[in-house]
């Protein structure tokens, strides 16, 4: 590679290096799997960084037009569900890790459609824990199978909810309420299972609420800036008392680069932000910050905020205690909330054709030019 990082015509393709640390990333054009291959494959030029998504509507390979040219990057279109196209890919290229970020991730449209959500999260969960287990059989047979981990990027979501007081710690019991949150507890226990069953080194991570750029905009954050930005109302679930636990994007792949490299198999950490925001509070800041933006009077963009009807099942409050991967990793958030908020709302705001390809669709015909289907 030259000093600009282009490829040079004597470094050997992602599938010559296969043979080294071949590392998997699934759902790496989403939203947080987009700044976990970003991280890796600028820290790690010595790994091959495979990213595996299908590009559902929340995939979009624009997130990764800065690293998509570097030699130890290779994307491939394809559905974790697939069993036997999964066999085949492991097959091709021996994975020494996976890090398994793939999933149908928005709490809504699990309670419009929750099949979605037991088919990509739990089936294409089990598909992919099936291949590390054919391929890594001999070195599970030995005693050391360290070179191989199996890392399932989960939610604090598992845990349910939490009444006025208290934290999540790794031990709380497993609680989900939404079509979501359920798949996702299942599929935490399908890594489990086949940890204590057939020995795969496997670790999990539960995470609270991540934010920042590339954040679809069917969350709320994302979604509170484009309404704010397009004079639309702003709609806030129930009386907006509910409460979530917000952590900077990079902070979380920081963490999971962390837990990567440092973590135990076979354990489980959480991951947030000690950061707890009451939906209301949270979206008159951001109005706040939008007038400064936009040199509107201030007060205008909160006249755009619009109680709406519930959500479903709507779980109160979420909140974690991270001390588990402060003290035995060292891993703490290193940006503050107001400093990644005003990020991210410059992020939005300088980057508006990112936000108009995805909310008009247009962003599929970017990939659809650049890859076709399988
Ligand atoms: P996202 O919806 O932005 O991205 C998901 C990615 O997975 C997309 O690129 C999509 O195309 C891909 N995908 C979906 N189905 C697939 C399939 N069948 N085969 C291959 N690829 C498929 O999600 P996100 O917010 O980046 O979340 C990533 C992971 O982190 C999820 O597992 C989620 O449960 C977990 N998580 C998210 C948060 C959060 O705040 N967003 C917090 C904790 C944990
Ligand atoms: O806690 C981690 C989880 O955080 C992840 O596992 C999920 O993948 C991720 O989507 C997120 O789930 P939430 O449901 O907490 O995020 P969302 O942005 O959808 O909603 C945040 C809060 O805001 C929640 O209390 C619902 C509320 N809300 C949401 C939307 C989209 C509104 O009041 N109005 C809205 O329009």
């Amino acid at each position: 590679m030259d000093n600009n990082g282009n490829a040079n015509a004597n470094s050997p393709s992602p599938l010559e290096r296969a043979g080294e640390r071949c590392i998997l990333i699934t759902g790496g054009a989403g939203f947080i799997g987009s700044h976990v291959v970003r991280l890796f494959v600028n820290k790690y030029p010595d790994y091959t960084i495979v990213n595996l998504d299908k590009l559902t509507y929340a995939g979009n390979l624009e997130n990764l037009r800065d690293i998509e040219h570097k030699t130890n990057y290779k994307f491939i279109k394809g559905d974790i569900v697939d069993s036997d196209f999964i066999h085949q890919l492991f097959d091709t290229y021996k994975f020494s890790a996976v890090i398994h970020l793939a999933a149908e991730s928005h709490v809504d449209r699990s309670i419009a459609s929750p099949m979605e959500f037991v088919t990509t999260n739990i089936i294409g969960t089990v598909n992919l824990l099936n291949a590390a287990r054919q391929l890594w059989k001999p070195a599970l047979d030995t005693v050391d199978s360290s070179a191989n981990l199996f890392y399932h990027i989960s939610t604090d979501e598992v845990y349910g909810t939490l009444g006025e007081h208290g934290l999540f710690t790794e031990k709380t019991s497993y609680d989900p309420h939404s079509p979501y949150s359920a798949s996702k507890a299942s599929s935490d226990h399908m890594v489990r299972s086949y940890a204590d069953t057939y020995g795969l080194p496997a670790v999990i991570t539960n995470c609270s609420n991540n934010y920042g750029p590339f954040h679809f905009p069917e969350k709320l954050i994302p979604l509170a800036l484009n309404n704010i930005k397009n004079n639309k109302s702003i709609p806030v679930y129930g009386k907006g008392e509910n409460i979530r636990d917000w952590l900077f994007v990079e902070d979380h792949a920081k963490a999971i680069d962390l837990v990567f490299h440092k973590g135990k198999a076979g354990q489980t950490y959480n991951i947030g932000g000690h950061n707890e925001w009451k939906n209301i509070d949270l979206i008159k800041l951001l109005c706040s910050i939008m007038d400064k933006k936009l040199n509107r009077t201030p007060g205008t963009s909160a006249k755009l905020i619009t109680f709406v009807t519930d959500r479903a099942g709507h779980d109160l409050r979420y909140a974690i205690d991270a001390s588990k991967i402060k003290k035995e990793l060292g891993w703490v958030p290193s940006v503050r909330f107001e400093e990644g908020l005003e990020k991210t709302v410059d992020w939005y705001l300088a980057n508006e054709s990112w936000l108009n390809n995805v909310t008009s669709g247009n962003y599929k015909q970017y990939y659809e030019k650049q890859y076709a289907q399988r």
